[in-house]
């Protein structure tokens, strides 16, 4: 991210107060240690933390984690990475890994943008995920966003030949202002073909889908492919 005249990074999250269940808290306090990956500004060894050597799928800002859970449930050759700092979704994804003994899903708690840059070699993520990124609806919020062209471009040097970038949001708004990042990353292709949305993309519902969907929003999903073969 950008930094702001005070020289701190802008960040796209505030930490939420909201407080765990004892359920949550619990998982934290077993799991942390087992399923979570301390961040460390250096390269990830992969080989070190996952059983096996599988295609690497990234989900940043998973929430309360039950649509990533899903994910990894349903595609044991795969390896899943979660990257959140909201510690309640954290206890409730570290409940389910490990009441599924899941192997293939760790997370890491710390500000994605920092962790795409310092840990990831290049091309070496198959799947990127952004769901329902905080929309900053205001205008003098909207540095805060996640998506920005400079982010974009760096996720773009990390995804594998072929690999999917996959957004997906319920803000019209943001919506447009994603497809115009995007397709002017150069290295990036539109699947839906230019100017569109994808109309079947491949994924659980997300909670905040849920809630957008209650409010009466419309949902956008944006997949673009890595080019090269
Ligand atoms: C609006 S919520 C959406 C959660 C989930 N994807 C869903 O659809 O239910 C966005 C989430 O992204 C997380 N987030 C935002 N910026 C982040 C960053 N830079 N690093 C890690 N997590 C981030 C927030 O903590 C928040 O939980």
């Amino acid at each position: 991210m950008s930094p702001n005249p005070s020289n701190r990074p802008i960040r796209s999250f505030v930490i939420r107060a909201s407080r765990a269940t004892d359920s949550q808290r619990k998982a934290l306090e077993q799991h942390w240690d087992t399923h979570l990956i301390p961040y460390e500004a250096g390269p990830l060894d992969l080989k070190k933390h996952f059983a096996e050597s599988r295609p690497l799928t990234v989900e940043i800002g998973f929430g309360m984690g039950d649509s990533l859970l899903k994910m990894a449930q349903a595609d044991p050759q795969s390896n899943f990475l979660g990257i959140e700092v909201h510690r309640p979704g954290i206890g409730k994804l570290l409940h389910g890994i490990a009441q599924n003994n899941l192997q293939n899903l760790k997370i890491m708690c710390h500000d994605a943008t920092e962790i795409i840059a310092n840990c990831f070699d290049l091309q070496s993520v198959e799947r990127l995920l952004i769901f329902f990124p905080d929309p900053w609806p205001k205008k003098r919020h909207h540095k805060r966003r996640i998506i920005q062209a400079e982010f974009v471009e760096l996720l773009a040097t990390r995804l594998a030949k072929g690999g999917l970038l996959h957004l997906a949001t319920d803000w019209e708004a943001y919506a447009l202002h994603m497809i115009e990042v995007l397709e002017n990353e150069p290295s990036l292709i539109n699947c839906a073909g230019a100017g569109n949305y994808c109309d079947m993309p491949a994924r659980p519902e997300t909670k905040f889908e849920q809630r957008g969907r209650r409010l009466g929003h419309g949902v956008w999903d944006l997949v673009f492919e890595k080019a090269g073969s």
